[in-house]
């Protein structure tokens, strides 16, 4: 079977019913949140941030910009830029986050916890992926650091890949997970710490030992696509984001993982656009922009694993507890069409096109209500 799982049946056969009388092809959960989103910076910004702002109530903003977001002044800029590009009644909440370097001062923590401002700090390793060049070198060297967050109670987001070029890119989660996260685990006992973008059934097993204190996003891509899927039909560039796609063994075991309701595990759709020109060369750029297509996708690995109650849990509840975030008060309502929904293959960005991520599986299920239309 390949890989790629479609429903065979277009009958829905179970999930979030809200009542008996209800059709059996429609499902309403809370209003989702993505625990894990590039929105990028200017004309970029402006295009992908409606496909988020229309449905999800809150995102995780990831602060890799060029350069970096890494001062309490740069946080707010970026939010004021992201909130001046929604209507003033959109009820769209961007949570920030801060770019940790070697040299990132205590009182910047101190300072942005004071106003309020942070709902993560990010940690890159240095060169471990897309615009981390100031990355942090050496996690001794942030101790001080992840000292007062653990005090402050305020999280550390860690992109998990070990960034030693020895150590082969497949195995670069789970080397990091030994090497890093958990010795700064034992040191910071009471430090919440998210593993981001979990890609491997090494990480997700580690992640069901963790009694507290350690959660993990899951995208839609990771839940869709093995490492076959770069080299088919030759290399596609579009199926290139870090931490890269492993083997079907891990591919399974997130799946299980995310469709499970365990409440470690939630949403981060680390869609990460890019302009085609930087990513269709040599040196191509890491990061899947799947935004218009994370939702419909979702649904239907949900429902081939027969686990369609649980999608509310992953989708809308288990991140904000996580995160100690209320759920949002409202909700969205999809509908299971009987032919398949047309899905973009692209859109216009910063003079060029971005493609829209595509698990080549025609899509049956779209929001119908809960929607909030920027304009
Ligand atoms: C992200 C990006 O493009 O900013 N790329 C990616 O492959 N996921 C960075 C990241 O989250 O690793
Ligand atoms: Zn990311």
């Amino acid at each position: 079977m390949s890989p790629l799982d479609v429903p065979e049946s277009s009958v829905f056969q179970g999930g979030l019913i809200e009542s008996e009388i209800e059709p059996m092809n429609e499902l309403t959960i809370k209003r989702p949140d993505d625990w894990h989103l590039h929105l990028r910076d200017g004309d970029m910004m402006r295009a992908v941030l409606p496909y988020t702002a229309e449905l999800y109530g809150r995102a995780i903003i990831m602060p890799n910009l060029k350069p970096p977001v890494k001062t309490v002044k740069d946080v707010e800029a970026y939010r004021q830029r992201i909130l001046d590009c929604l209507p003033s009644s959109h009820g769209f909440q961007p949570l920030m986050t801060l770019y940790l370097t070697d040299d990132t001062p205590q009182e910047e923590i101190q300072t942005a916890n004071k106003e309020g401002l942070l709902a993560a700090v990010k940690l890159y390793p240095v060169g471990a992926t897309t615009h981390s060049e100031h990355g942090v070198t050496n996690l001794k060297k942030v101790y001080r650091v992840l000292e007062i967050m653990q005090k402050l109670d305020i999280p550390l987001s860690i992109h998990g890949e070990i960034s030693d070029p020895g150590v082969d890119i497949f195995d670069r989660e789970s080397v990091f997970i030994e090497r890093e996260l958990d010795p700064v685990r034992n040191d910071f006992p009471e430090l919440k710490i998210f593993l981001e973008n979990v890609s491997s059934k090494t990480g997700v097993v580690y992640l069901l030992s963790a009694e507290s204190g350690l959660g993990a996003t899951i995208t839609p891509h990771h839940l869709l696509i093995n490492r076959n899927n770069i080299f088919t039909g030759g290399l596609n560039p579009h199926m290139y984001c870090l931490p890269v796609a492993k083997r079907e063994v891990d591919r399974q075991s997130i799946r299980k993982a995310a469709t499970s309701g365990d409440p470690r595990f939630f949403f981060g759709s680390d869609s990460a656009p890019h302009r085609q020109v930087d990513k269709e060369k040599a040196g191509g750029a890491a990061g899947i922009f799947n935004m218009p297509t994370a939702l419909p996708d979702i649904v239907q690995v949900f429902e081939t694993e027969e686990a369609l109650d649980n999608l509310e849990a992953f989708m809308s509840l288990n991140g904000a507890r996580f995160y100690e975030f209320p759920t949002n008060p409202d909700t969205i309502t999809l509908e299971k069409t009987a032919a398949s929904v047309p899905v973009i293959e692209y859109i216009s960005a910063d003079g060029d096109r971005v493609s829209v991520f595509q698990s080549r599986v025609p899509l049956f299920w779209q929001v119908v209500r809960g929607l909030r239309r920027i304009a």
